[in-house]
């Protein structure tokens, strides 16, 4: 049997606008999604276990099979010639914006490399799931993937002209922690995705704009995070949910779980991941801030996750 594991991740800075070559930042989490795969006699067959928002797997049935096809496209195998099933699960929920599909994609990857005995660098299982990604995102821009493959806290910057993408680890004083909110509402990444490019070849102008505000917003991010000024960040976090807002791919769900992490006191608090649903994340540096921020969500009848941005080991 071969096994793997991808992480989860947020994105602090920069979701969408990365698609684009903006740079943003993203931080692992320490929930992953595991796989198992064991060679079998007939076809490939996927039982997932994975806790997920309702209607994700539902939702996300068609693209995880492209997936798998794509994994084994970009590694060389012709899916007639082999015959296995994966198991898939781990602590990382099928929620939307918590990057769970590139997570499985590097578990999956990983899973079958063992199994059937091929040897993969990290950078090699990266641009594996980074195929496996356009089945779920149309064009992704390999944020996810990377941060599911390396772990960490990341800079990530996608080069448009197809060369290497510039990725970079950043260390912070000690990790912080963070509350996630999910507003239950599954999101098709793939369209939000498109969403934003119709609409930015529609209102150039007012698009440009935005996106030259999302850089400054990394670069400034950037700088706090590493001054570990964590005032500055939330703020910043919340100048981001703003234009995140601007492109229209906030949701209401997102918009209310937003304003009671931020009445409770988070230093910052926006969508993360692809929005129209999915997850917000709230920065709550210290354990009894990250309970208060995490109760009220859940009195107000939302799943969280509570965990830590910038941890080394993730
Ligand atoms: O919603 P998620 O976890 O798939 O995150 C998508 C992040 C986007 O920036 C919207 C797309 C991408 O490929 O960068």
């Amino acid at each position: 049997m071969g096994t793997g594991s991808g992480f989860g991740k947020v994105i602090l800075f920069g979701e969408h606008f990365v698609v684009y070559g903006v740079p943003g930042i993203v931080s692992a989490i320490d929930a992953t999604n595991d796989a198992e795969v064991k060679k079998t006699a007939k076809g490939i067959n996927v039982k997932d276990v994975r806790k997920a928002a309702k209607g994700y797997a539902e939702e996300k049935r068609m693209q995880q099979l492209e997936s798998i096809d794509r994994i084994l496209r970009a590694m060389g195998i012709d899916a007639k010639t082999v015959a296995f099933d994966i198991l898939l699960g781990g602590a990382l929920p099928g929620f939307s914006g918590l990057g769970a599909s590139a997570a499985s994609s590097v578990a999956i990857t990983r899973a079958i490399a063992q199994e059937f005995g091929v040897i993969l660098t990290d950078e090699r299982v990266n641009q594996i799931a980074y195929e496996a990604e356009k089945a779920y995102a149309g064009t992704p821009s390999g944020i996810d993937n990377t941060a599911a493959t390396f772990g960490g806290l990341l800079w990530f910057k996608k080069n448009l002209k197809d060369r290497q993408n510039t990725i970079e680890k950043l260390h912070i004083r000690e990790p912080v922690e963070i509350v996630i909110g999910s507003t239950g509402v599954v999101a098709n990444t793939k369209a939000m995705v498109e969403g934003v490019t119709e609409r930015k070849q529609k209102h150039p102008e007012k698009y440009d704009a935005l996106f030259e505000q999302a850089e400054a917003l990394a670069l400034i991010g950037r700088e706090a995070l590493l001054q570990f000024d964590l005032k500055k960040v939330g703020k910043l976090m919340n100048d981001n949910h703003r234009l995140l807002q601007e492109i229209e791919v906030s949701h209401e769900k997102l918009d209310i779980l937003v304003e009671i992490a931020r009445k409770q006191g988070a230093f910052g608090a926006k969508l993360t991941g692809g929005g129209g649903g999915g997850c917000m994340v709230a920065l709550t540096p210290n354990q009894e801030l990250q309970e208060r921020v995490a109760e009220a969500i859940e009195n107000a009848g939302y799943e969280v996750l509570r965990t830590r941005i910038g941890a080394e080991k993730t």
